[in-house]
């Protein structure tokens, strides 16, 4: 089970950057308005855009589980074991939890592993259309394995994301034009199970697919079949991580506010945040593996919580700014500006108990006087420490922080760091009085961009950019 502690956070420990412990005890403020809160996620849990929370139990858990598996067998048939090559074309919430679930739970020599040594095949995530990027993942996809022995997994739940798109016109072209009448078997895809551009084109085209559910948004999504079916391509034991899910569901549906790890860290990043001008959120694993973990976070808290207008309608532009940083290596890049720097940032820390490897210890003998402190030792020690001491010296700085403890980085522990994070997102926007579900600023964006590619019925959009950007002069 993930632990939580929060004693940094508390003005016991850093002074008036902190919270009144008295507020969080049970009949303090804050522990009365998270019951309240409670209640209300208890009750619409399920419902409308809330319908993430039922990825982990069935009937939908089932279903998916068994459309992943389905689909990965039909896949290991088709190449006669597994392929060698496996590439995601998807964006944002359709990228980011399969490239965490990589790099928390395999090697992240995965890709440079020989067949029968990596689990499944090498995967690649393409979420940008980079085209130096994208041609170089064609380029290798190409001469190691060949066409015929890659596989596409498509991840777009409208199908009309521009950037995956675009990547999936050329994959197309390129599979049709090498395997013909196969080339249907190299495309899996992830899309609404009824609707869009996607679905239409998986119907015409007979591809397998699986769905993104109604209600389930992209950055909701990891934990359906948008995270499960490349998860389980590589050798990702699902099951763990929707059981890792389910357990913390338990936990966050606890009115104490003392039990329940969303609603402290909601009460706790909100509260600072509004009150205390934390308006900066530091993510800082003291783990490589957990690194992109915090990346899927940035998106998460960023897009639910930067929002111009609350419910009511009343102009608010609220929410926090997610960093990532990384321990101990940021130790030596951003920690002088974490504790000297303004005290605008609440620091997340992550840690291991049980790192999976930690090879021989520091060998003695090097014979330096200096350096013998680290004689006999490891380096999960010397990790260990490191992390133990910045700890304590951001609170010497009152800057506050807290550490969220893995056990072991698996896939039950990563299922439950995934749900914890969009609990807390769901009650931060409920204390926020935001829609954490929608996010209405990147629609202008989209809308230009279709409007300088020529999209039918965007052209003013190409208007106003040309004339809004228009040439002034200010270039050097
Ligand atoms: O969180 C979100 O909703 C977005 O990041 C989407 O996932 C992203 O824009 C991709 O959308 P789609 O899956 O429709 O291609």
């Amino acid at each position: 089970m993930l632990t939580i502690d929060y004693a940094n956070c508390l003005s016991s420990r850093v002074g008036p950057h902190g919270l009144d412990p008295d507020r969080l005890a049970d009949g303090g403020e804050l522990a009365k308005a998270a019951a309240a809160m409670t209640a209300k996620l208890n009750a619409s849990r399920g419902k409308g855009w809330e319908r993430w929370r039922e990825l982990h139990r069935d009937p939908m858990r089932a279903e998916h589980v068994q459309a992943v598996n389905d689909a990965a067998a039909k896949v290991r048939a088709h190449f006669k074991g597994e392929p060698e090559n496996l590439v995601v074309l998807g964006i944002g919430g359709s990228a980011l939890g399969n490239i965490a679930l990589q790099a928390a739970l395999n090697p992240a020599t995965h890709n440079l592993l020989p067949s029968g040594q990596r689990s499944g095949p090498r995967i690649f995530v393409i979420d940008n259309v980079d085209p130096a990027y994208f041609a170089s993942v064609m380029d290798f996809c190409k001469t190691n394995g060949g066409w015929d022995k890659t596989l596409f997994n498509v991840i777009s739940k409208s199908g009309e994301t521009a950037e995956t798109a675009s990547q999936f016109m050329i994959v197309r072209d390129i599979l049709n034009d090498a395997l013909g009448k196969n080339a249907k078997h190299h495309v899996v895809a992830v899309t609404d199970p009824a609707k869009g551009t996607m679905r239409q084109i998986c119907d015409f085209e007979g591809y397998t697919t699986m769905p993104v559910p109604d209600g389930v948004g992209g950055r909701f999504s990891v934990l359906s079949p948008v995270g499960l079916f490349s998860a389980a391509m590589t050798g990702i034991d699902i099951n763990a991580l929707l059981d890792g899910a389910a357990e913390m569901d338990q936990r966050c549906t606890k009115p104490e506010l003392g039990k329940n790890p969303a609603a402290m860290l909601a009460a706790l990043l909100v509260e600072l945040g509004t009150r205390n001008g934390k308006i900066n959120h530091v993510m800082m694993p003291y783990a490589n593996n957990l690194y992109l973990l915090a990346d899927w976070f940035r998106q998460l808290w960023a897009e639910s919580l930067g929002k111009r207008v609350d419910n009511t309608g009343a102009v608010v532009n609220t929410g926090f700014t997610p960093i990532k940083a990384l321990g101990t290596t940021d130790q030596h890049s951003q920690v002088q500006l974490y504790r000297e720097g303004p005290n605008d940032k609440v620091l997340g820390l992550l840690d291991v108990t049980e790192l999976s490897e930690d090879p021989a210890n520091i060998p003695s003998g090097l014979g330096v006087e200096t350096l013998t402190y680290l004689e006999g030792s490891s380096l999960a020690a010397l990790l260990a420490a490191e992390k133990r001491a910045t700890e304590y010296a951001l609170v010497e700085s009152q800057r506050p922080n807290f550490t969220i403890t893995f056990p072991r980085v698996d896939a039950h522990h990563v299922g439950e760091f995934i749900y914890l994070w969009e609990m807390v997102t769901a009650y931060a926007g409920l204390m926020l009085n935001i829609d954490a579900y929608d996010q209405p600023a990147v629609e202008l964006g989209k809308q230009a961009t279709f409007g300088l590619m020529g999209r039918k019925g965007y052209s003013e959009f190409k208007s106003k950019v040309d004339e809004g950007l228009a040439e002034t002069g200010y270039r050097m």
